[in-house]
């Protein structure tokens, strides 16, 4: 894609300063503080990092460098030892966190459980010894496959207390899904649940499980959490209730140290190519970014009760439910189920019952609440909120102002936070109390974060022009590599400027407005952004070429007003093959089979043939023009075959 197409149409205007009550105890204190700590930690981040590190993480043996840079290739934090479970709990023990709740929970029927520090503290060790007497050793890979309840954070920091290595992988994918990372980190051990509640209905977890291992021949073992009593198979030999695994454990767990650069987790993410990608993150300035961010970004008091809607399975369950609040001694609050069981306005009933003062949740969420009506917030105070986050894609102007005046009353900072998987921590966002905010623009740089929106050469284009936009520099919570395959990342992220070999590429499109704010387009790369999850297109179309009617695929992003882009799909079909209704419905369930409900196609067209180029190179910049209903505007001069294009375009539905 060239630079010409990354066109940046917003011209929003609205300024909301900070109130002088929420200015007034904001953990920074002034925008000229902010303008401080930023410029130290850019132009002297060594000495920034070193002081930051030292007072923010619980270390057991101090590090020597801060950071160890050979593009793409970066250490941070070298020499030093330290345990991340440890820097989560056991450094709250003995404090007055000790016996403040860890975690609030509430499942979606109803039940609620209330976990201190001290209890979550005696949950991990506990595990802990389960996952060492299973035969895991520091570095072993686990997949966690749960509901979003509070095993699946012992279950993180437990294995993290022991050094090996977690992949959390969302409930909503696949048995295939759940197989292909499987196999691609060598898991020795799966956690899951019987299953998990989703509006009203149970979700067999066991049961996937079940079918993702019959093809992955390093699983030794399968613990279970007993959640909803739904009915499973239980494996002798191979799977244990994790209850009585649990009840002999003893209860004190004396934790090892790891190198700071101790792998801590692996992510799996789409990228432009079929197969997802395992973003790499080590410990300790993962945990750094994490824990430092969360602290300012939400302005973190020791009275607060914070709600982050995004499920484990996502960066954001890592690094804003788990890894960054907890080493922040905060209260977190955690709910299983959909935002509309049993009624749209469950999120806002469980505010008001638990006294939640910070919410962090989706653009798509908010439009999906505005869509269901604002009477379904009218109903409740909402009163003890402070607090608003967005995260995931753009937020449009519209649900910036709707999320403001409903939700947050305009008294609440709304913090637009725009990061990813690959980033571990937020890198660009309003600090609330300090900068001004613009509805729509995720404003300014995090401490340490020098971002940039460049042209195809690497160069600063001018303001209020369109770009990509990179990471010029290093930064600890940085993904190291992707699992087992140096060679792609390199040329993931850091090979799109061949003159500036150091320079990361998000895959992102931006433009930066005259007073320095980052307004972040979207995509440019091929991959998708449904309800803020990251979908590469190629997934989704050597999914649909898996099935026996398919010839070929693409797939492609229309803009959609709830989901912010829906996916549709062309399709040719094998000759012989009916293209009808019917095999349009069984291509969208396949491709749901294959990855996920989460990747299912909006929409199925069928083609008899694809726009390509004279090198065989499928046009998806000519199907999103059609997908989105328009007419083809751009450059068709390396079209083979214009026909083609001319029988789609009879073919709009
Ligand atoms: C998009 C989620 C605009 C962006 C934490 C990025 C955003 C991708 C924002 C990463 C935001 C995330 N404004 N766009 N505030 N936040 N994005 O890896 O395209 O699931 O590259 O991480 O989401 O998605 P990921």
């Amino acid at each position: 894609m060239t630079d010409q197409t990354i066109t940046s149409v917003s011209r929003e205007s609205r300024v909301f300063k900070p109130s002088a009550e929420f200015k007034g105890q904001a953990n920074l204190g002034s925008f000229d503080n902010y303008r401080k700590l930023y410029s130290e930690s850019v132009n002297a981040p060594e000495k920034f990092w070193s002081r930051q590190a030292k007072e923010h993480l619980v270390w057991r043996k101090p590090f020597k460098d801060v950071l160890q840079w050979k593009p793409p290739f970066a250490k941070w934090f070298t020499g030093g030892k330290l345990n991340v479970s440890e820097n989560c709990l056991d450094r709250h023990l003995g404090t007055v966190r000790e016996n403040k709740a860890a975690i609030i929970f509430e499942g979606e029927p109803g039940d609620v459980r209330t976990i201190t520090y001290k209890q979550l503290h005696f949950h991990v060790c506990r595990l802990a010894h389960v996952l060492e007497n299973s035969g895991i050793k520091p570095g072993d890979r686990i997949a966690i496959y749960m509901p979003m309840i509070p095993e699946a954070v012992v279950a993180m920091l437990a294995s993290a207390r022991v050094g090996a290595v977690h992949t959390v992988i969302f409930g909503g994918f696949s048995p295939e899904s759940l197989k292909d990372r499987i196999n691609d980190c060598k898991a020795k051990l799966v956690i899951t649940a019987d299953g998990g509640w989703r509006r009203g209905k149970v979700v067999e977890m066991k049961a996937n499980v079940d079918k993702a291992i019959v093809n992955t021949p390093t699983v030794q073992s399968v613990l279970v959490v007993k959640r909803c009593g739904n009915e499973i198979n239980m494996t002798e030999g191979r799977d244990t209730w994790y209850r009585e695994a649990w009840v002999g454990a003893p209860n004190q767990h004396s934790a090892k140290a790891f190198d700071s650069e101790h792998p801590l987790f692996i992510l799996y993410t789409s990228g432009s190519t079929g197969k997802p990608k395992g973003v790499l993150h080590t410990s300790a300035g993962y945990l750094l970014g994490a824990k430092l961010s969360s602290q300012y970004v939400f302005d973190l008091k020791e009275s607060d009760r914070y709600f982050c809607t995004a499920d484990i399975g996502w960066i954001t369950g890592h690094s804003y439910v788990v890894y960054g609040l907890l080493s922040n001694g905060s209260t977190v609050f955690l709910y299983e189920g959909a935002p509309n069981q049993p009624e749209p306005d469950r999120f806002w009933q469980m505010i008001d019952r638990h006294g939640i003062t910070i919410l962090y949740t989706a653009p798509t969420a908010i439009r999906a609440f505005m869509r269901w009506g604002d009477n379904y917030v009218l109903r409740h105070r909402l009163d003890s909120l402070r607090l608003l986050g967005s995260v995931g894609e753009p937020i449009n102007p519209e649900a910036w102002m709707w999320y403001h005046r409903l939700i947050g009353k305009k008294k609440c900072p709304i913090v637009d936070t725009w990061w990813q998987t690959e980033t571990g921590s937020i890198m660009i966002t309003p600090l609330p109390g300090v900068t001004p905010t613009k509805p729509g623009s995720a404003t300014l740089p995090f401490f340490g974060v020098c971002p940039l929106v460049v042209d195809s050469d690497g160069k600063e284009v001018p303001r209020n022009s369109g770009g990509k936009l990179v990471i010029t520099k290093p930064w600890p919570s940085m993904l190291r590599t992707l699992w087992g395959d140096d060679e792609r990342y390199q040329k993931a992220y850091y090979s799109e400027f061949p003159n500036h070999p150091e320079y990361y590429f998000t895959g992102d499109g931006a433009r930066r407005d005259k007073d320095g704010y980052f307004w972040v387009i979207g995509r440019i790369d091929d991959v998708l952004n449904v309800s803020g999850h990251r979908i590469g297109t190629a997934e989704v179309e050597s999914a649909l070429v898996s099935h026996p009617s398919v010839a070929e695929a693409a797939a492609v992003g229309r803009p959609d007003e709830l989901k912010g882009q829906a996916l549709v799909v062309f399709v040719t079909v094998k000759s012989g093959v009916e293209a009808n209704d019917g095999l349009k419905e069984i291509l969208r369930n396949h491709v749901g089979k294959e990855i996920g409900s989460l990747a299912k196609p909006d929409q199925v067209r069928f083609a008899a043939g694809l726009p390509k180029t004279r090198s065989g190179k499928i046009m998806r910049r000519l199907l999103k023009e059609l997908a989105a209903g328009g007419e083809i505007k751009g450059d068709t001069t390396t079209l083979e075959d214009f026909s083609v294009l001319a029988a789609l375009k009879q073919n709009d539905e």
